[in-house]
């Protein structure tokens, strides 16, 4: 079964010193300004969806805020589709891309989960993969806990001796096919755990000392963010051990990855 993905905030902030105040919020109402819908099938990851054009998402209620404010995003569940036919799903890409020295942070109250069913919060610059990618938040099937990576082209490898709270993939070049992945080993990261404790908070810096990816179950959302709004800066340094930490020491942020565009997409099957 899929389920409806929440967001109520995403936010992007630019770093000015040690703190970081808001360039650009996607929540709401406007949430949807400032997104392309992919409007093809998934040729991409070749799984058995088609992601509509806007136009279809809304009419056919794949996307929409609804009267609480929060964001939907979500598959097709009522059509019968035979066998070889797609079925319909939504992929939105922002049309904004966020350069090195910037701060990603998405606020979700719900992720779909279930066999063969593929979310992914990512970013990937316009020439893939020469321009690097960044997988936020991805899983699929039955897994219960996120799973983080980076991949770019050769030259780029993550450090052994980060300090970070998540457990490295056994690939250490970045630019081998699984990419340099990080498994999330905090609690309720993903699939019915995610959903009961009423979703979380991801923040993402990308910034040329290093890539770092921080999670909050929402009990644990801490305090900074909270209270923060569109108008007051943000400051992470109460935010301890990033739970993935891609250090500019083994990979040249400024030769690896160019601005992002980020990417919300659900697919069905396809390749992992
Ligand atoms: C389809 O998804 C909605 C949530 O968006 C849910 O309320 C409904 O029960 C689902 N329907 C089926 C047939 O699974
Ligand atoms: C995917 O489909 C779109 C729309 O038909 C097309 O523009 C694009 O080139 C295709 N991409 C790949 C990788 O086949
Ligand atoms: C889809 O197929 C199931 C099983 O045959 C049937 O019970 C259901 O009514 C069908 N739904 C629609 C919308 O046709
Ligand atoms: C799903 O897509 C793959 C790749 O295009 C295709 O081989 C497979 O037959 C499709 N499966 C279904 C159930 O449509
Ligand atoms: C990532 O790990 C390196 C090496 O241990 C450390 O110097 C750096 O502070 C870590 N990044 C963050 C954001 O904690
Ligand atoms: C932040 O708010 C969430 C509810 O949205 C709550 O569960 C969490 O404990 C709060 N964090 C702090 C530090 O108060």
């Amino acid at each position: 079964m899929v389920r409806a993905l929440l967001f109520g905030a995403l936010a992007l902030l630019a770093s000015t010193g040690s703190a970081y105040d808001v360039i650009r919020e996607y929540s709401g109402n406007t949430f949807f300004d400032g997104w392309d819908f992919y409007g093809a099938p998934d040729n991409l990851t070749l799984g058995n969806v088609t992601w509509v054009s806007q136009t279809d998402a809304m009419s056919l209620g794949l996307a929409y805020v609804n009267t609480q404010g929060n964001v939907i995003l979500k598959v097709d569940n009522t059509t019968n589709v035979t066998y070889g036919q797609e079925r319909n799903s939504v992929r939105i890409t922002t049309q904004d891309a966020y350069e090195l020295g910037s701060l990603w942070l998405i606020d979700i109250n719900h992720i779909p989960y279930g066999c063969s069913v593929w979310p992914a919060f990512w970013s990937f610059g316009p020439q893939w993969p020469n321009d690097g990618e960044i997988d936020i938040i991805e899983g699929i099937n039955l897994m219960t806990y996120n799973q983080m990576a980076i991949h770019t082209t050769p030259g780029c490898t993550q450090s052994g001796s980060v300090s970070q709270l998540g457990t490295s993939g056994s690939t250490t070049d970045c630019s081998q096919p699984a990419g340099c992945t990080v498994m999330e080993t905090s609690p309720n990261s993903f699939e019915s755990g995610f959903a009961a404790a009423g979703g979380g908070v991801w923040a993402t810096k990308f910034d040329d000392t290093g890539i770092s990816i921080w999670f909050w179950s929402r009990p644990d959302v801490p305090q900074s963010i909270n209270q923060s709004t569109s108008a007051s800066s943000l400051d992470l340094s109460g935010w301890g051990t990033p739970h993935a930490n891609y250090s500019s020491t083994t990979c040249n942020m400024n030769e690896f990855f160019t601005p992002q565009n980020l990417v919300l997409d659900i697919t069905l099957c396809g390749d992992w």
